[in-house]
């Protein structure tokens, strides 16, 4: 069997979550209830949490065949737990739906009910065939998944907020987890079914469609989440700082970065 992999902190760059107040959330009040959400952002919520929940569960379906086919018995302990978290973060998201009465319960069972191939995001409709897909999809999907959540970690609607900070620590697990997969394959790639090429090759797979996951640049949801203070960033502010720590991360790896225009669905 081989050996344990180095601590897997190593591979995280992203800021430490931290209690800031920003954009206009400052001085938007705080929701509590379902009822009391004006309509229009009553209708956002829902929207967004329908959009979580999906991409939770499609992990799980995406995970599911490494968790007896990754490499070394540390990576499958991994595995199962990153299963165990999406299905939380799958119910959390859930349960915020719950409180919107009968409207929720549908979007839930609809939710339950589809299968691999059905999901709202390209990146979540694609099948892991070899283990750098699980190493890139962890770090670079995951990542994106993140910059949402800690748009969420001040948004004006308590209980969405408060779901956030155990989410976003069990988020730096799985990306500092694929960092460590492509490191791994980078630096040992033969014991751990890899090489620079395919961590390059999977990169380039799973790249373009974690920046389509931003969404349209000039998008009017994002600009009205901003305003309802449920994001804290315009969809291309975020998408620039995420480009720029991956860059940051992988480069001292070896594996380059396509042009962010490559290979795009979603501009
Ligand atoms: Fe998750
Ligand atoms: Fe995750």
């Amino acid at each position: 069997m081989a050996e344990t992999p180095k601590s897997l902190k190593e591979g995280g760059t992203i800021e430490p979550v931290r209690e800031i107040l920003w954009g206009s959330a400052a001085g938007v009040r705080k929701y509590e209830t379902a009822d009391e959400l004006p309509e229009d952002m009553r209708k956002l919520v829902v929207k967004l949490m329908v959009v979580q929940a999906d991409t939770e569960f499609a992990s799980i379906q995406q995970h599911r065949p490494w968790l007896d086919r990754a490499p070394t018995l540390e990576d499958r302990w991994i595995e199962s737990r990153i299963v165990a978290d999406e299905a939380r973060h799958g119910l959390q998201a859930c349960r915020i739906l719950r409180d919107f009465g009968e409207e929720g319960q549908r979007y839930i069972d609809e939710l339950l009910a589809k299968r691999e191939g059905e999901h709202k995001l390209d990146a979540f409709n694609m099948k892991f065939d070899r283990w750098s897909d699980v190493g890139a999809f962890t770090c670079l999907v995951d990542r994106v998944g993140v910059y949402q959540l800690r748009s969420f970690q001040e948004c004006s609607y308590g209980p969405l907020a408060r779901a956030m900070p155990l989410m976003l620590s069990e988020e730096q697990l799985h990306l500092n987890f694929g960092a460590s997969v492509l490191r791994r394959m980078v630096t040992d790639g033969a014991k751990y079914y890899g090489s620079l090429a395919e961590a390059q090759e999977a990169v380039r797979k799973w790249y373009p469609r974690s920046l389509d996951m931003f969404g349209h640049s000039n998008s009017e949801t994002s600009r009205r989440a901003i305003e309802y203070g449920l994001k804290r960033w315009t969809n291309e502010e975020a998408r620039a700082r995420y480009i720029e720590e991956v860059r940051k991360l992988l480069t001292p790896y070896g594996i380059e970065l396509p042009p962010p225009e490559f290979d795009r669905h979603v501009l």
